[in-house]
């Protein structure tokens, strides 16, 4: 693996969650590997007025408890704590934007990478500020975590001010989905072989089903989660790009705007939702008390942080079509939710059964032709067909290949791995652009208002189950099912 040219990244919310579970987990493995110059710097800043001992012995403990015994050396942490260095700095205050320009001052040359992982409402005043202490030199770029506003109005007033600052080429608006591995297999599937494309529609394509199920519930960011809710914390962003990666069109490259625009296309295309449609296609849970591994656990109302009449949803199901020549009357179930009954994250794509049967049914019923692509727990890619079974009589039963994911052992990168190194590399492919953000808003926004003003509450589910009946019932009306409710 090359080594990335020199760079700092400054992270504002150093002392957040996603700092300690996801980015300094995932530079030190990119250390390890090899891939940061020496020259490389990590520089975290948070309101809160701690020594960089203080800073460095925190950050330890929470990043250790996510990267796995077997990749973890002592050595290797202290060479790479070495080049992280904590500061206080609020976000309202100039002086404090002026005293990290002193602080980075002589190393204009380097890539310079502020990493935006607060709250959205604060993004503008940032960018602002860091262009008035002359922070944003041309060699500067901008990551903004998700979720990006609250609603397409916020997004593009966010947007606009982040743009003032810092043109499109140097904002990377970050999904984490798009970096894992599996989704680079999706595309490697699709675009690296040509027997897929020509099953790869409406005509042999029943319906495809993306469900990001989690087991665990709001962990401990309660407030966050009770005014954010799973359609801005899940669909818009991390569902909605999944669904462009299935459906989207053969981009003439992997160039970033080549894959964006034909993204892009994918949004414009779907659609859109009205209150009425709202009501038939699309469920919105909220998870009671229930047993989740074998663990009593209370309800989202009962969580610290969330209201006691909360109506946030903890889960999602729609039903979703994609008006191109493509997928005309291809149904997409999308499915997401909070405490569910198991954590895993998949991509099926069902094709039609047989026209005409000539073998004997199999003891399993029709037959079975179906792509799986599991993005966690353990990525997989099988694909289910009927095979004859041994013996004289004809008598087919499914068999699935698997593909193996894992090669050689090797570790996979995690999605911020891949990321951060892309930032760094300048290569926007895997990286949100405005004008996808703004369409996905629009798509959601219908949703979004008929949930704001209905007086039904979400529907609950027990914590532990595959979410509320409707869910069931939106598929089972159209004769299918979810995949693990076979
Ligand atoms: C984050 C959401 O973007 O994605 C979390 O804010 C969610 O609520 C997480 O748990 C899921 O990511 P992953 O990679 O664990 O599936």
């Amino acid at each position: 693996m090359n080594a990335v040219n020199p760079f700092d990244l400054v992270i504002f919310g150093g002392t957040g969650d996603l700092t300690a579970r996801k980015l300094i987990p995932a530079l030190y493995h990119r250390h390890c590997a090899g891939q940061l110059p020496e020259q490389a710097r990590i520089i975290t800043l948070g309101r809160r007025d701690l020594s960089r001992d203080d800073y460095l012995a925190s950050i330890s403990e929470k990043s250790h408890a996510q990267i796995s015994e077997k990749y973890f050396d002592a050595e290797q942490w202290q060479a790479f704590s070495s080049r992280i260095e904590y500061r206080k700095l609020d976000a309202n205050s100039d002086d404090d934007f002026n005293n990290l320009a002193d602080y980075l001052q002589g190393t204009q040359d380097r890539i310079r990478i502020f990493y935006l992982s607060t709250s959205p409402d604060l993004f503008a005043g940032i960018c602002q500020r860091l262009a008035r202490s002359d922070l944003a030199h041309e060699n500067s770029r901008v990551v903004l975590e998700k979720p990006l506003g609250r609603d397409l109005e916020s997004a593009d007033a966010i947007n606009a001010c982040v743009e003032s600052v810092f043109d499109e080429k140097r904002i990377y608006r970050i999904d984490h989905y798009l970096g894992k591995e599996a989704v680079q297999n999706l595309m490697a599937l699709r675009f690296g072989n040509s027997i897929f494309e020509p099953l790869w529609s409406h005509g042999k394509i029943r319906d495809v089903q993306i469900t990001l199920a989690e087991d665990i519930g709001v962990e401990g960011r309660g407030e966050f989660y009770d005014a954010t809710g799973t359609l801005r914390d899940m669909l818009q962003n991390h569902l909605m790009q999944l669904l462009c990666i299935v459906a989207m069109e053969p981009p003439i490259s992997m160039d970033a705007d080549n894959v964006r625009d034909e993204k892009l296309k994918v949004i414009r295309s779907l659609e859109a939702f009205t209150p009425e449609t709202v009501k038939v296609n699309a469920v919105r849970g909220q998870y009671q008390a229930g047993i989740v591994n074998d663990e009593k656990v209370p309800a989202y109302r009962d969580e610290p942080g969330i209201s006691e009449d909360s109506c946030t949803e903890t889960f999602i199901a729609l039903k979703a079509r994609i008006n191109n020549w493509r997928w005309s009357g291809v149904p997409f179930y999308l499915r997401t939710g909070k405490r569910m009954h198991e954590q895993v994250s998949e991509v099926v794509i069902n094709f039609y059964s047989l026209p005409h049967a000539i073998y004997p049914a199999s003891e399993q019923g029709e037959s079975v032709n179906r792509l799986d692509i599991r993005l966690q727990p353990q990525e997989s890619v099988e694909l289910h067909l009927m095979a004859k079974q041994a013996g004289d009589e004809n008598v087919l039963k499914p068999v699935k290949l698997d593909l193996d994911l894992t090669g050689s052992g090797e570790r996979h990168l995690d999605a911020y791995e891949r990321l951060l190194m892309d930032v760094v590399r300048g290569n926007q492919t895997l990286f949100v652009r405005r004008d996808e953000l703004n369409a996905a808003w629009e798509w959601v926004e219908p949703i979004m208002k008929t949930w704001e003003t209905s007086e039904k509450p979400p529907q609950f589910y027990p914590a532990g189950t595959p979410g509320p009946h409707a869910a069931r019932d939106l598929i089972v009306r159209d004769g299918r099912h979810w995949i693990d409710d076979d």
